[in-house]
């Protein structure tokens, strides 16, 4: 029989310097060791405003996992403002791949320049970024899981805020997938089980059915910290087993109200009028 594994999927922790944060950061972390878990993901997001003392916490807290090769991230579009700290992230690359036991992941740096702006924070994601993944996953072992990690969302998901609507309704890329999502997720066909991503801050999970005659699965994680939860999918020899499970952490949800969203954007639009640069909401 071989061995079971799991992989745990979080995104969108936003991590800034507040006590919450911390308990949120912290309550997550224990509920990963309490699992074992044999590897995570971080799809972006990891801090709020891409301040080097908020992702210095971010190493603080998940420490654990860091240090013993069970942690991998990549940049969103909140890395990327402020001191910019998710550029570094990839050694300058926009496709890189991790691989563990039983395990192959195909690492996408999604976030464009433009993301230094709020209402610009939709993913950029080039034909030359996509050539890069289909070359990567034809180096994956066939008895390897093998999953996508990219922040921004491949296929069109529904509005969730006051700033998303308004965006679409404005005719902005603000709330709108990646341009060539869809055909990442044709050229992965086959030879993928898993297109993990946050960005959206509801989770959501889509069943592709088995195009190329393997299973293929496209999960949006949400935000770990607001939903103080996060999904675990269990593999082996390759393939997933079963469906995901929630893990809950022992902190209860504390879903961003509207005025997280709005008010930030509104100090980012004056800031913006008055020369100067405004806090960003989450997203
Ligand atoms: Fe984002
Ligand atoms: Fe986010």
């Amino acid at each position: 029989m071989p061995p079971l594994r799991t992989l745990a999927h979080l995104s969108d922790l936003h991590l800034d310097l507040s006590p919450a944060s911390d308990a949120a950061a912290a309550s997550l972390v224990e509920a990963l060791l309490k699992r074992n878990v044999d590897q995570v993901v971080v799809t972006g997001d990891l801090t709020h405003q891409g301040a080097r003392s908020e992702f210095h916490r971010f190493r603080h807290h998940f420490a654990p996992l860091l240090d013993s090769g069970r942690l991998t991230f990549i940049p969103g579009n909140h890395d990327r403002p402020g001191d910019d700290v998710g550029r570094g992230w990839m050694d300058g690359h926009k496709v890189r791949t991790v691989e563990r036991e039983g395990l192959f992941l195909v690492c996408v740096d999604s976030t464009g320049e433009h993301n230094r702006n709020f209402f610009n924070s939709h993913g950029e994601l080039s034909r030359a970024v996509v050539d890069q993944v289909d070359a990567a996953l034809s180096e994956a072992p066939h008895d390897a899981l093998a999953a996508v990690l990219l922040h921004h969302h491949v296929l069109p998901l529904p509005e969730e805020s006051f700033p998303e609507r308004l965006a679409t309704r404005m005719g902005w890329p603000h709330a709108a997938e990646l341009a060539l999502g869809a055909e990442l997720v044709k050229r992965v066909a086959g030879r993928c089980d898993l297109v993990l991503h946050g960005h959206r801050h509801v989770p959501r999970e889509r069943d592709l059915g088995s195009p190329g005659g393997r299973a293929l699965k496209v999960y949006n994680a949400g935000s770990s910290t607001d939903l103080g939860r996060f999904r675990l999918f269990q593999h082996a020899a390759g393939r997933l087993e079963g469906t995901p499970t929630w893990c809950r952490t022992t902190r209860p949800s504390q879903p961003r109200t509207a005025a997280h969203n709005v008010i930030p954007a509104l100090q980012y639009l004056m800031g913006q009028l008055g020369g100067a640069r405004g806090q960003r909401p989450a997203a």
